[in-house]
């Protein structure tokens, strides 16, 4: 018989892509996600790919009686828990929000785990937890230093929440994923992000601007000591970052890991900056983009890409798409929405 996860924030962007490679895995799903950042549209689009139904549950995760009758009703077998609110710059306004809902969401998961003796659990974390690292690429022995934005903070607590509690629950198996910068969709064009926000991040920007969503895409600094000036990143496919999960989950399913709570990165390695995702995007879609460099945001670090030899050595995990194919699924999913829309 085929394993239940349990997947928090099932409909958002990084979930929705998840559950589709857990049903390419042979998994069952079953999502609870409260959409304040997305639709249920997503489930849609994850059976057109897949050809399963998600069994869903529209339902805040921090409403841990609600959270109960889930766990009551499927035998869940295992966790992922992405459900989380994730803009930098809205955690500097309104760090409360981000406090509340990231670590209120996490003792609701971590509570149940233990009444219902579910004992794997996979956790989105965030390169964001290494804030501005002096040394790069910067690998899971980097010492954490104090967070630049609320968000992060929420992801170092987080982890932190995990560690201890799997030290008085020694049954429970846990990993977390610290992703750098995931961005595409999936590759038939048929899944993307479609927050329900403002897009924060720079690629649905980038598409945003490219159909005329957005008249301008602002730069925020032009002026960082990297070699054009502008922040870099460690832009990660999507559909690699789900992979990742799936494989961190068999990890612990086969009992392969020496410690029952563990720290892996997810990115490519590669250091993009903001001007060069731009020309890259520019590139695949024939599209010249309208941009201007404006002041720098709070919250933002300066560089920061990943050592992931960790995350390939122990859960055999590989990146199958470069920069050029997250720019082109990225693209074509906006054509699709746009498509859709008409
Ligand atoms: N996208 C990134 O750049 C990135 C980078 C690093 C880490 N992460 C983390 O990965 C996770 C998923 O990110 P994403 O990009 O898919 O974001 P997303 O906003 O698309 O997905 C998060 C989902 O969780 C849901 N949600 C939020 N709070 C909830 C609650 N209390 N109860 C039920 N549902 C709730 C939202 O409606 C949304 O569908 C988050 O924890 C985020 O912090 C994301």
């Amino acid at each position: 018989m085929s394993a239940t996860i349990l997947v928090t924030g099932g409909s958002g962007y990084i979930g929705s892509h998840t559950i589709i490679e857990l049903f390419n895995n042979g998994f069952d799903v079953v999502s609870i996600d409260n959409q304040s950042n997305s639709s249920v549209d997503a489930y849609d689009h994850i059976e057109q790919i897949t050809g399963k139904r998600v069994v869903s549950y529209s339902a805040d995760v921090c409403d841990i009686a609600q959270l109960r009758g889930l766990f009551s009703k499927h035998r869940i077998e295992g966790i992922i828990h992405f459900a989380a609110f994730k803009a930098v710059g809205e955690s500097v306004e309104d760090p409360l929000k981000y406090y509340h809902n990231n670590i209120a969401s996490l003792v609701s998961v971590l509570q149940l785990s233990e009444e219902f003796n579910v004992n794997k659990l996979i956790f989105s974390s965030s390169c964001s937890v290494y804030g501005n690292v002096t040394s790069l690429p910067v690998d899971e022995n980097t010492a954490l230093p104090k967070a630049e934005s609320p968000y992060a903070y929420t992801k170092q607590i987080g982890e932190v929440m995990i560690e201890n509690f799997c030290k008085v629950h020694p049954a429970l198996q846990a990993v977390s994923l610290r992703y750098f910068n995931p961005v595409g969709a999936h590759k038939s064009g048929l899944n993307g992000e479609s927050p329900i926000n403002k897009p924060n991040n720079l690629v649905p920007v980038i598409t945003a601007t490219a159909i005329g969503k957005i008249p301008q895409l602002t730069i925020y600094g032009g002026e960082y000591p990297t070699r054009d000036g502008t922040c870099v990143r460690d832009y990660i496919h999507v559909s690699d970052v789900a992979d990742a999960h799936v494989l961190a989950l068999k990890y612990l399913i086969d009992g392969k890991n020496s410690v029952n709570y563990d720290v892996f990165n997810l990115g490519t390695g590669n250091g993009v900056s903001v001007l060069e995702a731009i020309h890259a995007f520019e590139k695949v879609s024939g599209q010249k983009l309208n941009y201007r460099i404006g002041p720098p945001r709070e919250g933002d670090v300066v560089a920061v890409y990943s050592d992931s030899s960790k995350a390939g050595k122990l859960l055999g995990w590989t990146c199958k798409f470069d920069i050029d194919e997250m720019m082109r699924t990225a693209w074509l999913w906006e054509r699709n929405v746009a498509e859709r829309k008409k």
